[in-house]
């Protein structure tokens, strides 16, 4: 049997490692252990309880505020004991979380194999998006095998010198979570989302950022907040992040306007499923712009740049930065102009097809000499490169 250690620490890796911890967990070629670092919390546990993942490890190290600094040390140093008792054949970390590089170094300390989920991705700013870019960097240099979610990520990686034979590719396992979670005539968990007027356009909206802290995120609040008061058709729903930096800033700026309902963090079955009844998306989040195109929804992204080209050139998703006149501009257009969204409005997948966890099971079967054959790779996103 090979061992497998999977690890992760925050709600989106969390929610694109569930269908891996259940692609795994029902082959009997491998013998699987789960430890959550519990980077974040509230937002972790909602992701466990949905996919009934009990966690063999909580390393519990979230702390109110926390640094990069005590994320990354506690996460070293308590990882090793895991590694002591369970002396895996293989870690699996996923993304470009300071759960994800901390997890993987000291994997490698312990002379561990270690497979990367979602390698590959890239903007070439060490900067932006921040510490990610480096995380997912440095992982890649600690690891022995790389599933990369598209094409492009894989041509990355082979840039920077990693072996193509240790390189699979396989889609984003966040579509196979798309398959768990979207209903027709869902009923929303959220007593609040049950209540909201549909006939108006929703505007799903989500903001957490490190490098949009402060004055970038005032700027996309005063956005959206301009955007409310000019178009009386629209609602904005936004479940606010729970890191402080955040919360505070949105509540000074958002709170209390009939068109902008703001609520703690959803489940993530209702946040897709609010998605899909959504007009369009507006984030800095990374996931969403993986998971809204495939949905049909036109994705304004509130950052400078993105590792997830595929879907801008898909024309799906338009990066908008976070200068206040130009997100309203873009999305006055969006909102004014028919035929300017429905060039945006169609359901692309470059990122999935839904059998991404089988791919890294049949992959890892493979590299441990259980199966012949390399499996087929994930073809989806070969003309987005
Ligand atoms: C982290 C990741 C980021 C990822 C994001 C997903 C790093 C450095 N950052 O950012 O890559 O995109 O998660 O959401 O790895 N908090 C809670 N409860 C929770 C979660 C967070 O209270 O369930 C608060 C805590 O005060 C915590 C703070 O948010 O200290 C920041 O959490 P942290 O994981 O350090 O950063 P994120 O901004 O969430
Ligand atoms: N998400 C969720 N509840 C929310 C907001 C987001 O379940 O209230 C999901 C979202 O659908 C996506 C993931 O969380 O799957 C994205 O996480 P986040 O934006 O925190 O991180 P990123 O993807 O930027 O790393």
């Amino acid at each position: 049997m090979i061992k497998t250690l999977i690890v992760f620490g925050t709600r989106p890796e969390a929610i694109k490692m569930a269908p891996l911890v259940k692609e795994l967990q029902s082959d009997a070629n491998f013998e699987v252990r789960v430890c959550v670092t519990a980077q974040h919390r509230q937002m972790l546990d909602q992701v466990l309880e949905i996919f009934d993942i009990k966690p063999d490890y909580d390393l519990n190290i979230m702390k109110h505020n926390q640094s990069l600094y005590s994320v990354t040390a506690d996460v070293i140093l308590k990882f090793e004991e895991v590694l002591k008792k369970e002396k895996p054949d293989i870690v699996l970390v996923h993304g470009d979380t300071t759960t994800t590089f901390a997890s993987a170094l000291s994997a490698f300390y312990f002379k561990t194999k270690v497979g990367h989920v979602e390698a590959g991705l890239r903007t070439f700013n060490k900067f932006s998006p921040f510490p990610e870019e480096m995380n997912r960097k440095l992982t890649a240099a600690l690891c022995d095998i790389h599933f990369a979610p598209t094409k492009r990520a894989k041509l990355n990686l082979l840039k920077e010198g990693i072996n193509e034979e240790d390189i699979f590719v396989t889609g984003n396992t966040v579509i196979d979570t798309l398959k768990y979670t979207i209903k027709k005539d869902y009923k929303f968990r959220e007593p609040i989302l049950n209540e909201v007027d549909y006939t108006k356009r929703i505007i799903t909206l989500t903001a957490h950022r490190r490098e949009n802290f402060g004055k970038p995120h005032e700027n996309i609040f005063e956005a959206v907040l301009s955007l409310a008061n000019e178009f009386d058709d629209i609602l904005f729903v936004y479940p606010v992040h729970l890191n402080p930096n955040v919360k505070d800033v949105a509540e000074r700026i958002l709170k209390n306007h009939p068109r902008i309902i703001l609520i703690n963090p959803i489940d993530v079955d209702d946040m897709h499923n609010l998605m899909a009844k959504s007009y369009l998306v507006m984030t800095d989040s990374g996931g969403l712009q993986e998971e809204a195109p495939s949905l049909g929804k036109p994705v304004v992204v509130l950052r400078d740049t993105t590792e997830r080209p595929e879907a801008v050139l898909a024309n799906t998703v338009k990066v908008a930065g976070t200068d206040k006149e130009k997100i309203v501009e873009i999305l006055r257009k969006l909102l004014s102009d028919n035929e300017e969204y429905s060039k945006m409005a169609h359901a692309v997948n470059p990122y999935g097809d839904g059998f991404a966890s089988k791919r890294i099971k049949d992959a890892l079967l493979y590299y441990f000499g259980y199966k012949n054959e390399r499996p087929e790779e994930f073809k989806g996103s070969d003309m987005y490169v």
